[in-house]
């Protein structure tokens, strides 16, 4: 690796790309058969977007790496056990043959919730998980919607025994974790639900001694570890545009045949007038922040759905922070949350998703407020509808994108989906516990 920064860095500075007009102006503009090429200071963009680096380590979870974590992360992820009817799985939402997504507006579980299923490719990459971020890690993400009712409605004392009871999800837990609590004397079920406090759940929670609740939060976590582990995994790379990237940026000369004259316009557009790259940043395609693109209402949303705003308020409400009793380094945690604040600009913004697969995983936004691509691409056209909540990022203005430069914009996006993963991630293990493949 260290070789092929080496080469890229001398090539720039030799202004040796293929296709590098000295002037600096991009030649071919329009398919007229000499394939479109990049200008100097595109290719050195292309630089800041290439290549996926590796993983991101993530201190607060000790078995984000862990196999034993993996496996069993992977075998309850596609399990429907995890959920109270025993029907849904994470994977009923997150379909790896639907780009990890669903395929419908709003995500439906034991109810339909207010928001989008989010495509989990390079899930490990993020800085915050959800729409809103409410989640400062992946492995804080993965506990909600187990116990969510309108998702797994599950709890995590039933969890407890689940584990206890099931022999092999037992051996996998203890060989993974340690040893499980003692759930002889607990309830079925029981929940922390301080917005109900007269649900029998939540009464039957507080009939635990602090050292149970202590433990089952402690069995809840380690599970979201393990499946957080899991999704570490689930990565898009190779793409087409990593190819066409890397031959440009390593042998000096691009591959004609991976990309597209159609998506190499778009990548310069994503580039440059259409300025994709200030918020869809870098090689995750993310600049792992927050942003409103003035999207309006829709009839199937809840009227105010205010976003990151609130996403702080429930970040801050919940136990299983990065700063918390079960993170494995509190203290970087912490260093992560330490400077967040709440403004009146965080009303209506969003997660800035990545758009590495984006193609697989239709609708678009947090809300499904597009069923294509070249609808959402659209949007950034013509931003003509007024925010349902707070104001566009002034930077979004009206880029009068004609249908040809769309359409070029939405090869390029089509050039971003990677290899496809092998069925040894895709699909469940037969069993929870470690067999090294
Ligand atoms: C009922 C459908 C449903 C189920 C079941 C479900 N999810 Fe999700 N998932 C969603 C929706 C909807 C969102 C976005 C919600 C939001 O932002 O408010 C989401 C968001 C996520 C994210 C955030 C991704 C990002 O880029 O920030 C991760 C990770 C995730 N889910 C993992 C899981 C795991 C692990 C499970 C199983 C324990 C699971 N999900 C079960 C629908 C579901
Ligand atoms: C100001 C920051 C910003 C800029 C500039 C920007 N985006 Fe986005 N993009 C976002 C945010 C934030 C979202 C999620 C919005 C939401 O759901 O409310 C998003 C969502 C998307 C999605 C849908 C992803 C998904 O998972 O549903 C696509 C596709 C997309 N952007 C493409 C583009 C393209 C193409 C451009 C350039 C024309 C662009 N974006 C410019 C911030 C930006």
């Amino acid at each position: 690796m260290v070789r092929r920064h080496l080469l890229r860095l001398s090539l720039l500075a030799s202004g040796a790309f293929f296709g590098c007009s000295r002037s600096g102006d991009p030649i071919a503009p329009h398919d007229t058969g000499a394939p479109h090429s990049f200008t100097e200071s595109e290719a050195a963009l292309l630089q800041t977007m290439w290549p996926l680096p590796s993983l991101p380590a993530s201190p607060t979870n000790a078995y984000a790496d862990d196999p034993w974590a993996i496996q069993l992360g992977q075998y309850l992820f596609f399990d429907t056990g995890l959920s109270a009817s025993g029907d849904i799985a994470c994977s009923s939402c997150h379909d790896p043959s639907l780009g990890w997504s669903d395929g419908l507006k709003l995500g439906e579980g034991t109810a339909t919730g207010d928001r989008h299923t989010m495509s989990l490719f390079n899930v490990g990459y993020n800085r915050w998980s959800y729409w809103d971020g409410r989640c400062d890690t992946l492995w804080c993400q993965a506990i909600s919607p187990i116990e969510d009712e309108r998702e797994m409605g599950n709890n995590r004392v039933r969890l407890a025994h689940q584990l206890t009871h099931d022999p092999l999800l037992n051996q996998a837990y203890r060989e993974t974790f340690g040893p499980l609590p003692d759930v002889s004397s607990w309830p079925d079920n029981a929940r922390p639900m301080p917005n109900e406090e007269d649900h029998e759940d939540h009464q039957a929670w507080l009939s635990l001694t602090p050292d149970e609740q202590d433990a089952a939060n402690r069995v809840l976590a380690n599970i979201g570890k393990s499946l957080a582990a899991y999704e570490r995994t689930i990565i898009s790379r190779d793409s087409p545009f990593d190819q066409f990237a890397e031959a440009m940026l390593v042998d000096g000369e691009p591959d004609n045949d991976v990309l597209s004259n159609s998506a190499r316009r778009g990548l310069s557009l994503f580039i440059g007038k259409a300025q994709c790259h200030f918020c869809h940043a870098g090689a995750a395609f993310t600049n792992q922040e927050f942003a409103n693109i003035g999207l309006a209402d829709r009839p199937w949303l809840l009227p105010a759905d205010r976003g990151r705003i609130d996403g702080i308020f429930d970040l801050r409400d919940n136990p299983f922070r990065g700063d918390g009793r079960y993170s494995d380094d509190p203290i970087t945690g912490a260093i992560k949350i330490a400077n967040l604040t709440t403004t009146g600009e965080q009303e209506g913004q969003f997660k800035v998703p990545s758009l590495r697969s984006i193609a697989l995983s239709p609708p678009y936004m947090h809300g499904g407020h597009f069923d294509t691509l070249d609808e959402a691409v659209r949007h950034y056209g013509e931003v003509v509808e007024m925010p349902a909540l707070g104001h566009r990022e002034d930077m979004l203005q009206t880029l009068e994108l004609s249908d040809s430069e769309i359409a070029d914009i939405v090869a390029f996006l089509e050039s971003l989906t990677g290899a496809e993963l092998p069925d040894s991630i895709t699909t469940q293990p037969e069993s929870p516990v470690y067999t090294p493949r």
